[in-house]
């Protein structure tokens, strides 16, 4: 589901050196297929010329309410009208100011004084400035008013100081927009979500894992949140950064997994167990480090709790959906699994193919359900097989409902 297809988002450019970020932005919704209109004013204009956005933006850029780019339009009103969201970035004090008390002295205020489009402002200024008690008495005014914030990072200043004020990033416009326009359709679930490898220890230097890297969990954990539902991320070790989820619960091993697990299973409506759970640990780990000796060295595995197998178990209402990434006889390993684990459905895929499985962006599965019905699936991004997984969970929650 991309949810910012043919969405028309208006941004309100303002002269501040985070202005190059926006780029970034604008890049990344128009691969999303948004409609994007820039206005710029005066001041962004001393920092990059309008071309660059021209031509990022695949649109003219609106420089001035009096020299209209169609001439057929009230510039202003047009914009206001046509816009799904106005987003306004970097918003300067001085911009800010001017919203906060209903200005409308060039195109971009009179834009936003003119919409009745959600309004998201992506704040950058120095600390000093975005502390003064004028921005923060304007920006109280605003929120007030529901205009919507992007909030700042701390960090490295262009102006030389470090603290707050930097504006979000590019990817982080971007994701929030993304967010914004996903229709709430999981509103009201709880979901558990199990990412990325656990590990085994051997020694305080050395462990046993997996290739995974926790996309397909972390993307599950996205999209269920995006889509309305509150998640929590049960993460093993995760190769990538869990971006924009609040609750996060980091483990290392299979035990610290089924603990974490045991412990949230009664208030969750589905759990989607995509970590790769080690299925074995040492039966004694070294206290301290191992030292290398002449001869071979055999080390002693014994087995891990199987969470899943725990969860179908003692299940009440929830709906369980597990994974099998298999290197062969997908289907026959799928089907067993379903079965000895108790699960709605299981999400099957083959390791071994090409573009498929762990550290990939894109994988090829398919989905057998408990009555044995089952939907293969062609390659696909990561996040569209979450959307697929979470449909089909929802559908059983409706049944259950
Ligand atoms: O039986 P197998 O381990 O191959 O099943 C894989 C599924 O079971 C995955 O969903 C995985 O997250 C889960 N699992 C588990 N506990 C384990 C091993 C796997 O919950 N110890």
């Amino acid at each position: 589901m991309n949810s910012l297809k043919n969405k028309n988002i208006v941004i309100g450019v303002c002269g501040g050196i985070a202005i190059y970020k926006v780029l970034d932005a604008i890049s990344r919704l128009r691969k999303a297929e948004a409609n994007v209109h820039v206005i710029m004013t005066k001041d962004a204009q001393e920092f990059i010329k309008p071309l660059t956005f021209m031509t990022m933006s695949n649109n003219p850029v609106h420089l001035d309410i009096f020299d209209p780019v169609d001439e057929r339009f009230v510039e202003h009103i047009h914009l206001a009208k046509i816009a799904d969201a106005i987003l306004i970035a970097p918003a300067t004090a001085n911009t800010i100011a001017k919203i906060a008390n209903g200005f409308a002295d060039n195109l971009l205020t009179a834009t936003v004084l003119a919409t009745k489009a959600p309004v998201i402002l992506a704040p950058g200024m120095n600390s000093n400035m975005l502390n003064n008690p004028a921005t923060i008495q304007n920006l109280e005014v605003l929120k007030s008013r529901s205009f919507k914030f992007l909030s700042t990072n701390s960090g490295f200043l262009a102006c030389g100081d470090y603290g707050d004020g930097r504006m979000a990033e590019g990817i982080e416009i971007y994701n929030y927009l993304d967010e914004f326009f996903t229709k709430k359709d999981l509103a009201g679930m709880k979901v558990l979500v199990s990412a990325g490898p656990t590990i085994a220890p051997i020694d305080p230097v050395r462990y046993i894992t997996n290739h995974s890297s926790g996309k397909m969990g972390y993307a599950i954990a996205k999209r269920a949140k995006y889509r309305g539902a509150e998640v929590v991320l049960l993460a093993g070790k995760l190769s990538i950064e869990a971006e924009g989820i609040d609750n996060v619960i980091r483990v290392d091993t299979a035990d610290e997994m089924f603990e974490a697990a045991k412990e949230i299973y009664p208030d969750v409506d589905a759990v989607i167990m995509s970590a790769a759970v080690s299925d074995y640990k040492l039966e004694n780990v070294y206290e301290d480090k191992m030292k290398k000796t002449g001869d071979d060295l055999s080390l002693k595995l014994i087995r891990t709790p199987d969470i899943l197998k725990y969860l179908g178990e003692h299940k009440t209402k929830q709906i369980l959906v597990g994974f099998a990434a298999e290197t062969k006889d997908l289907h026959h390993y799928a089907k067993a699994k379903i079965e000895s684990k108790n699960l709605d459905f299981i999400v099957a895929n083959n390791v071994k193919s090409k573009d498929a499985g762990f550290g990939h962006d894109t994988n090829i599965a398919e989905i057998i359900f408990e009555n044995g019905e089952n939907i293969q699936l062609p390659k696909m991004q990561k996040v569209e097989l979450a959307d697929i997984i979470l449909d089909n969970i929802k559908n059983l929650y409706k049944e259950i409902d």
